[in-house]
């Protein structure tokens, strides 16, 4: 409204017109050295490094750190930096008491986000974040302690007592243990036998979902960074945005939609609503923002889910259902004309569900893996001298200005 008669110009570097662009498809909101995608050829590279390189050679920890520090450590780097983590990986004892607040059958995103935002009001110690010691205190407390949050998120929700952190295990073996384990202390007895296949799998998957440029949760941790908030608020903020079924969501909609589905019979049936305009269904865990052609965690991924589906041997008829599903839409006119291809939340949750995890824990998996993503961008920004307020405009189409009336003159 009047736009054409408004000086919009706010600062003295600002260009005097803004975009309409509701998704930002086509604005870039910062500048990064972190992650770079090429949607259309299906490259993702860290740091440089391509996403197929790391998950062959790499730890999780490995690619955090060049996440957070621009470089792959080396032995000494890594091994300090594994160290750090393991230490902070404990929780405050206070801590444990929010979780008993907590409804018995509360979804564990919930949990999480609640106490990863309550961390400020435990760890304030180290909470200057103009000082980098202080942010990089906060960046491996978030990532050692993410972990044992959500795991304790899982122990709560089936009324299991909390299992302490281990420092002699890595960090997936850790998380493990943590969420199965029979005792506080076991880590491999004869009903928990932990194949490390699996935990080998669970790197992966990690390392796969550790970043991913400016996704709307990444997007909304730099927002809230930008207004001067604690990197906790910020990462709970993230953690919150992930959430959506069309975001960090979408692997526990997977399994969601296969439970719909049925069986392999109804696979058709359920590919022809995907395919109707009038219909809102959509096939979960197909098609991606970025990638039109394919994704490349996918390609890494799908290998390793069938691998892993041929060694735990699981005959779950919702297995079959998911290849079916694959198969068919990956040959379907439709799917292949809109380059709609399973993306890397299709296969992972069907590994998380191999691997026993709950379903609803699939998305704070997704959370523990981002958050070193969550962080190295929140580490990238504050380093800028003085990183603007981010604050978008929009197109106003409401009301044009009228005067108030009283109650009683109201039509
Ligand atoms: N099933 C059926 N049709 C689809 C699907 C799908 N999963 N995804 C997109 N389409 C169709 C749309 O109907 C649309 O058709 P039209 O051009 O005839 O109108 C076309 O493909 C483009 O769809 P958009 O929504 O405009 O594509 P966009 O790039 O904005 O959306 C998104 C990407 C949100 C991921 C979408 O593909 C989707 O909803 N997928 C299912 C949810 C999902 O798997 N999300 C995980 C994303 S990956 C991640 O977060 C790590």
């Amino acid at each position: 409204m009047g736009a054409d008669s408004v000086d919009i110009r706010a600062l003295p570097r600002d260009l005097g017109c803004f975009t309409y662009d509701p998704g930002f498809i086509a604005t870039s909101s910062c500048k990064s050295k972190i992650t770079y995608i090429d949607g259309e050829n299906g490259i993702l590279l860290y740091r440089g490094y391509p996403i197929e390189q790391l998950a062959e050679h790499c730890e999780f920890t490995e690619v955090a750190y060049l996440l957070m520090n621009g470089e792959l450590p080396n032995q000494t780097e890594l091994r300090d930096f594994n160290e750090e983590i393991s230490d902070r990986a404990i929780i405050h004892e206070s801590l444990r008491k929010f979780f008993d607040g907590f409804h018995y059958d509360a979804h564990p995103m919930s949990m999480l986000v609640g106490v990863v935002g309550s961390l400020s009001a435990f760890y304030h110690s180290e909470l200057n974040i103009k000082d980098s010691t202080h942010r990089k205190v906060c960046a491996a407390r978030l990532i050692g302690k993410m972990p044992t949050i959500a795991a304790a998120s899982y122990r709560h929700s089936v009324g299991r007592p909390f299992v302490y952190p281990r420092i002699d295990l890595s960090y997936c073996e850790n998380f493990l243990n943590m969420m199965f384990s029979r005792s506080s202390q076991n880590y491999i007895d004869q009903d928990h036998y932990i194949d490390p296949y699996l935990v080998k799998a669970l790197n992966l998957l990690f390392i796969l979902h550790a970043d991913h440029e400016q996704n709307a949760s990444t997007s909304t941790v730099r927002l809230a960074g930008s207004t001067g908030a604690n990197p906790y608020a910020c990462i709970a903020a993230g953690i919150a945005a992930l959430w959506g079924p069309a975001h960090g969501g979408a692997n526990e909609a997977v399994l969601t939609m296969l439970a719909q589905i049925g069986s392999a019979d109804n696979v058709p049936k359920f590919i022809a609503k995907a395919k109707d305009h009038d219909d809102p269904f959509r096939l979960m865990g197909f098609g991606h923002r970025v990638y039109k052609n394919f994704d490349p965690r996918a390609t890494i991924i799908r290998k390793t889910c069938h691998d892993v589906l041929a060694r735990t041997q699981k005959s779950d008829p919702l297995f079959d259902l998911a290849l079916a599903l694959e198969e068919q839409a990956l040959n379907d006119d439709y799917f292949i004309e809109k380059k709609l291809y399973p993306n890397v939340d299709f296969y992972s949750g069907i590994i998380y569900k191999a691997l026993n995890i709950p379903v609803d824990m699939f998305t704070v998996m997704f959370a523990i893996a981002r958050t070193a993503g969550w962080v190295a961008h929140w580490l990238e920004m504050m380093e800028e001298p003085a990183p603007p307020i981010g604050r978008p405009r929009q197109l106003y189409i409401g009301p044009a200005r009228r005067d108030f009336l009283p109650k009683g003159q109201r039509s």
